[in-house]
């Protein structure tokens, strides 16, 4: 399952809009009911408004139905295979706290971590509820 999620990250790396910095990525999740969904970067001539491949990912699983993913693959072109930036961590502990990140790069060099140490600590909405876990 791992190698076909990097497969997928890599193959939406390949429709990633990057016409400013150059930088592809892409990024697919697994979501609990075994399916893959993929993001690419798209980014905007307005270079803030630029979304990450893992973003995008997120939103386009959550908008069709999917709230958990276990599994995050990202693929970029670096010597060291590129981690989540911080605001995609953050989305990420959102709907994927419990998951393996997977990150390579274009010449297999692979990476884990699990999100809890990309983002120790995290703030999730148990802080705005008060209820344990935190
Ligand atoms: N980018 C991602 O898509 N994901 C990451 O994890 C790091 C950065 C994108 C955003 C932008 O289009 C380009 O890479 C350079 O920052």
């Amino acid at each position: 399952m791992t190698d076909a999620l990097v497969a997928a990250a890599k193959a939406a790396r390949e429709q990633a809009f990057a016409p400013y910095s150059k930088f592809k990525v892409g990024a697919a999740l697994l979501a609990e009911d075994g399916t893959i969904v993929t993001g690419c970067n798209v980014e905007s001539a307005s270079y803030g408004l630029t979304l990450c491949a893992e973003r995008v990912a997120i939103v386009k699983g959550v908008s069709e139905g999917r709230r958990k993913f276990t599994c995050v693959a990202v693929v970029a072109d670096t010597d060291s295979p590129t981690p989540p930036c911080g605001a995609c961590r953050q989305l990420l502990w959102e709907f994927a706290p419990e998951a393996e990140v997977i990150l390579e790069n274009l010449s297999g060099t692979r990476k884990r971590f699990m999100m809890r140490e990309l983002l120790p600590y995290g703030f999730d909405g148990g802080f705005l509820t008060g209820e344990p876990g935190a």
